[in-house]
């Protein structure tokens, strides 16, 4: 059981943004601010690449390239953009090769999200930075979908915030987040 993602590009492709409230774009497209130019930037369980679409507008001097274990889902990603299939628990990349990593409404799906973290901060190099946008499971729609992804048979292992930035902070970030009903926007770099 679990959601059928590499079915369902068409679907992601035209609504795959309506899940992101009206302020996480304008989030995303500060955090991608300071990045230099040719920066590698990973769109991690990056399905359609609707995190990639918004981020090429504002910086299409980027190198992005869509992660994800769907090639039915990346089939539709935007073009300049590089597809890589893999499991974010298990990246095929160098340590440290990659500037900043997004993942958009994806960790909550990964088998083992406490894995896939550890191999973000692996992949990322020192100055790395990460912007994820997440469900509280226990607030606001984050609770429905919480239980509408239990119900699906999806491994619906959601963090709330505050845990994810503890979780992180073992890993060497340190985090800042917005949330609000239920839906978070958590940003990270590393100590310095
Ligand atoms: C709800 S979709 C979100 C896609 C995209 N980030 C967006 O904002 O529309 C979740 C994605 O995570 C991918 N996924 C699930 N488990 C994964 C894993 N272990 N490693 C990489 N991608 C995974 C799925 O194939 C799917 O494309």
């Amino acid at each position: 059981m679990g959601i059928p993602f590499e079915r369902l590009g068409w679907l992601f492709v035209r609504y795959g943004h309506r899940v992101y409230p009206g302020w996480a774009r304008p989030a995303l497209e500060d955090w991608l601010q300071p990045l230099a130019p040719g920066s590698r930037v990973l769109d991690l369980g990056g399905g359609t690449g609707v995190l990639t679409a918004w981020a090429l507008e504002s910086r299409p001097d980027l190198e992005f390239t869509v992660v994800d274990v769907a090639p039915g889902m990346m089939a539709h990603a935007p073009k300049p953009a590089g597809r890589l299939v893999a499991r974010a628990e298990e990246l095929p990349l160098a340590s440290g090769s990659v500037a900043a990593v997004m993942i958009g409404e994806a960790l909550h799906h990964f088998k083992d999200s406490r894995r896939a973290l550890a191999e973000v901060a692996r992949v990322l190099n020192p100055a790395g930075r990460l912007w994820i946008y997440d469900f509280d499971p226990t607030r606001g729609v984050g609770r429905w979908v919480y239980w509408g992804e239990r119900l699906a048979g999806e491994p619906a292992s959601f963090y709330r915030p505050a845990r994810l930035a503890r979780e992180l902070e073992k890993l060497g970030f340190v985090s800042e987040y917005r949330c609000r009903k239920g839906q978070y926007v958590l940003t990270a770099s590393r100590q310095v």
